[in-house]
């Protein structure tokens, strides 16, 4: 990967609009618009104001159903990862469509509590859960009489397994759990996003997962049913994927000789997309390689997309409010900022910024500047020396590819409200989030 501290400076110019589904410039009088669907994004702007999130229903539900059909008719649930986006209406349109979910805390859990999502369809990960998540989990409706709360709890040391067996005798129910298996593989497009290494606090190492399968075969409390896995984000190759599932196929078998006997493979998340001039694996040639290797297995498949099926389907809409040049070089400063979108400041995440209307589409020629945003701290800063062409203050700009771990990582910082979140549904634009007044933001002080 590149020099992180270079991802987001001089980088060449590309417009998404061209490779984005349900994204595209369409000609509107005699000017050109991009639109999401088929409603023009000046018009959501001036509607609902900026920032703005906006998501594309179809993108979102093609990119679902492009996975699923990749993995044909190997017995799979797919749950997505709500710490990509935890949106209720995003959540719940997912749900309709089938979706399980991947939690990573009783948070997220309460998230799904309020529209509906059954037990059987939640698996929580994370390397830190407290007891109290862990007892809400364990009595959280299911569907199944017999079942305690989720389908599955992917634990992540034998502290956490302890925890859990005594919740779940004090509860008298027997939970369906998995060891998190950290296979060492390397993967990941930014070390903040790689998680599959022995050096990493995620998961424990096979010896230390097969010590505790086999310790535990007789436990009351706990029902061994699965193997997880998660080797990081953003991977755009499938040959790590394949390293560290055949890994865990050997990890599996290996169980079943000492009469351990698993129904479930959950092999996490981790699919990369386009940014910029990434070229992914592309969502059917993934699923169907994971397809070729489990299906000898005999389990049912887990995966945990995040990524991959709400990145794209979302954009930031931010508004230019001033143009600044000093004696080296120029600057455009737009109402969005790093509490809107912290990914390029955390991981030096490249999201490309484009105008979203003019007389054509832009072209290439033009002076290189850097986009920023109102907050004061020099990191909050988009790109630098970014050839986004002539803007003035009251244009309306794109930040493409910001529906993954966009909104959710949003944050109050200098006393700014969160943004707003909208859905495109055909010609149709729905408020799913409204913007943070003040009177939100400081909703919990309490004043001496
Ligand atoms: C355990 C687990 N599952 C799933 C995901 C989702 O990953 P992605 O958005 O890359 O698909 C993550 C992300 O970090 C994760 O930690």
């Amino acid at each position: 990967m590149n020099n992180p501290s270079q991802a987001r400076k001089n980088l060449e110019y590309v417009d998404p609009a061209r490779f984005t589904p349900h994204f595209a410039w369409k000609a509107r009088g005699q000017a050109k618009e991009v639109y999401c669907e088929g409603v023009a994004l000046p018009e959501i702007a001036e509607r609902f104001g900026t920032p703005t999130y906006v998501y594309s229903r179809r993108a979102i539900e093609e990119a679902y159903d492009e996975l699923k059909s990749g993995l044909g008719s190997l017995p799979h649930l797919l749950c997505f990862a709500v710490k990509a986006n935890g949106n209720l209406s995003i959540l719940k349109l997912l749900a309709k469509r089938g979706s399980g979910f991947d939690i990573v805390s009783g948070g997220e859990l309460d998230h799904l509590g309020r529209i509906g999502v059954r037990g059987e369809r939640i698996v929580f990960s994370g390397v830190g859960k407290r007891r109290e998540e862990i007892r809400e989990a364990l009595r959280y409706k299911s569907s199944r009489k017999s079942a305690a709360g989720i389908l599955q709890f992917n634990v992540e040391s034998s502290a956490e397994l302890e925890v859990l067996a005594e919740e779940a005798s004090r509860q008298r129910v027997m939970p369906g759990v998995s060891v998190r298996v950290n296979p060492d593989v390397k993967a990941g497009g930014h070390p903040h996003i790689s998680t599959g290494l022995h050096e990493h606090k995620f998961g424990v190492s096979w010896q230390e997962a097969r010590a505790m399968y086999l310790a535990h075969r007789h436990a009351r409390y706990i029902r061994w049913q699965g193997i997880s896995a998660h080797i990081g984000s953003q991977i755009v190759e499938l040959g790590p994927f394949r390293q560290a599932l055949e890994r865990l196929a050997g990890y599996l078998l290996d169980l079943r000789k000492q009469g351990i006997a698993l129904k479930y493979l959950d092999f996490g998340g981790g699919l990369g997309v386009r940014y910029t001039k990434e070229q992914p694996a592309s969502r059917k040639a993934y699923a169907r390689m994971i397809a070729g290797v489990v299906r000898p297995l005999g389990v049912e498949l887990l995966l945990e997309p995040g990524r991959a099926i709400i990145a794209q389907a979302g954009i930031l809409l931010s508004r230019v409010i001033y143009t600044k040049r000093n004696s080296r070089k120029s600057f455009v400063v737009i109402d969005a900022a790093m509490n809107d979108l912290i990914r390029p400041v955390l991981y030096d995440a490249p999201h490309p910024v484009t105008r979203v209307s003019g007389k054509k589409a832009q072209s290439r020629a033009r002076e290189r500047m850097d986009v920023v945003g109102p907050v004061c701290e020099t990191g909050d800063c988009f790109l630098q020396g970014w050839p986004l062409g002539k803007v003035t203050p009251g244009n309306v700009v794109a930040l493409w590819a910001a529906g993954a771990y966009g909104m959710v990582q949003a944050s109050n910082y200098n006393g700014r409200g969160r943004p707003a979140e909208v859905l495109v549904e055909g010609k149709r634009a729905r408020l799913i989030r409204r913007r943070e007044t003040q009177d939100d933001v400081l909703r919990t002080d309490a004043l001496f």
